[in-house]
């Protein structure tokens, strides 16, 4: 029996993980350790929480007693990290937040998993999920390779980067047992609306602006949550230890274009004519230090781990719209703050 802490499991991608995790491995008891910051919402996960597998822990990775005292009680074998801020635009307005959690938040776990396996190192491993905003932004060309240099632009990807340095010092120093993961832009159901693709959705449900940074010319590589997931769970019982595995669609949007076919499936979707989305569509201030493109290599997950991603995007984004209008009482939700409250509801009082 398998105990795998799984950090961040409230957030977007890890309650994805969190569920993938929950109905494939029966025989793992997975633990699901979040903060519930803004970001964290425990519906996403409503259809897991009864599992007798499932197992939810409050805690903030940045105190660090508590996350020892959490390895000794619960004898974890096995870490999926993925707990942290994750906002550009509010690692701008409040970097501080950033370094607590993505810096000492992983050094915290780190230091707990380091001291509880000290005599078990072989059967453990600690899976450290990073961003390709690490490697910083390309020009009209290339890819981002497992051995591109680091060059972080934002707090956001400058705390990532942070973080990626310290796991691997631990495996280096220490002989952590580790394994990391670089992916590219996410999308798919349950991300909070303020990324681009959630917020856009929501505003032109709303009749609402859509704010586009600068010209819109922006290219980031968008792939759909679940094929993340398949990734994590593939890179978790296979990768080599000591490696880091880049993930990624293989599909480059420049931001404009990629919003006009939103407006257009959300046009179609609300009845409304074809156009009428568009004119939502402003020109705003630029993002500072906006990342030009982002693109990933993900040939070495493929050819000795055999991931390659299941969805196009065409059928994603169709998905994903459609997950979003079949749940607008999650959006509504979340937009007016009322899932904070369902986790004294649901846990607190049991
Ligand atoms: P998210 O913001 O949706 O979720 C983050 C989760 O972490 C939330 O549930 C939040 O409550 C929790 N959390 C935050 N601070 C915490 C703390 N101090 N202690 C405990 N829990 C805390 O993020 P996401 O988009 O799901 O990203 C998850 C991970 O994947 C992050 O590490 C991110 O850097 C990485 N990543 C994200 C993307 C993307 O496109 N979203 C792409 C590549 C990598
Ligand atoms: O590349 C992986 C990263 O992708 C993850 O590590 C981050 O956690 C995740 O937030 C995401 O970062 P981005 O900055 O690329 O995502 P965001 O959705 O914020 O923005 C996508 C693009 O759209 C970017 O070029 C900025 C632009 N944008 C974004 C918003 C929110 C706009 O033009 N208008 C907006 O209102």
């Amino acid at each position: 029996m398998k105990k795998i802490l799984i950090t961040g499991g409230a957030g977007f991608i890890g309650s994805h993980v969190v569920r993938l995790f929950v109905n494939n491995y029966p025989d793992y008891q997975i633990f699901n350790l979040d903060k519930l910051t803004y970001a964290g919402n425990l519906f996403n996960l409503k259809d897991v929480e009864n599992k007798p597998n499932y197992h939810f822990l409050k805690a903030d990775i940045v105190d660090g007693e508590k996350m020892f005292e959490l390895f000794a009680a619960h004898q974890f074998d096995g870490v999926i990290h993925l707990a942290a801020e994750s906002h550009v635009d509010r690692s701008i307005s409040n970097p501080m937040e950033f370094v607590m959690t993505n810096v000492i938040g992983t050094v915290n776990l780190l230091n707990a998993a380091r001291h509880q396996w000290k005599d078990a190192m072989e059967s453990k491993r600690f899976y450290h999920v990073s961003t390709d905003e690490v490697y910083g932004s390309l020009g009209e060309t290339g890819y981002f390779y497992e051995n591109t240099a680091y060059d972080p632009h934002s707090p956001y990807s400058a705390s990532k980067a942070s973080s990626d340095h310290f796991v691997r010092a631990y495996h280096d120093t220490f002989g952590l047992p580790v394994v990391l993961s670089n992916c590219s832009n996410n999308y798919g159901p349950n991300q909070f609306p303020e990324k681009l693709i959630p917020l856009f959705i929501n505003n032109i449900r709303h009749n609402k602006p859509l704010p586009v940074y600068g010209k819109g010319e922006n290219v980031r590589d968008w792939l759909y949550v679940v094929d993340h997931a398949r990734a994590i769970d593939v890179i978790f019982h296979r990768g080599k230890t000591g490696q880091t595995y880049n993930i990624g669609g293989h599909n480059e949007w420049k931001n404009i274009d990629l919003i006009k076919v939103m407006c257009r499936v959300m046009d179609e979707k609300l009845g409304r004519t074809l156009g009428t989305s568009e004119q939502l569509i402003t020109y705003v201030k630029d993002r500072a230090g906006h990342d030009l493109r982002y693109a990933i290599d993900s040939g070495k997950l493929q050819r000795e781990l055999g991931w390659v991603p299941s969805l196009q995007f065409e059928e994603g984004i169709r998905l994903t719209i459609e997950w979003y209008l079949q749940n607008q009482q999650w959006l509504d939700e979340v937009t007016s703050g009322n899932y904070l409250k369902y986790y004294e509801q649901q846990y607190v009082n049991r």
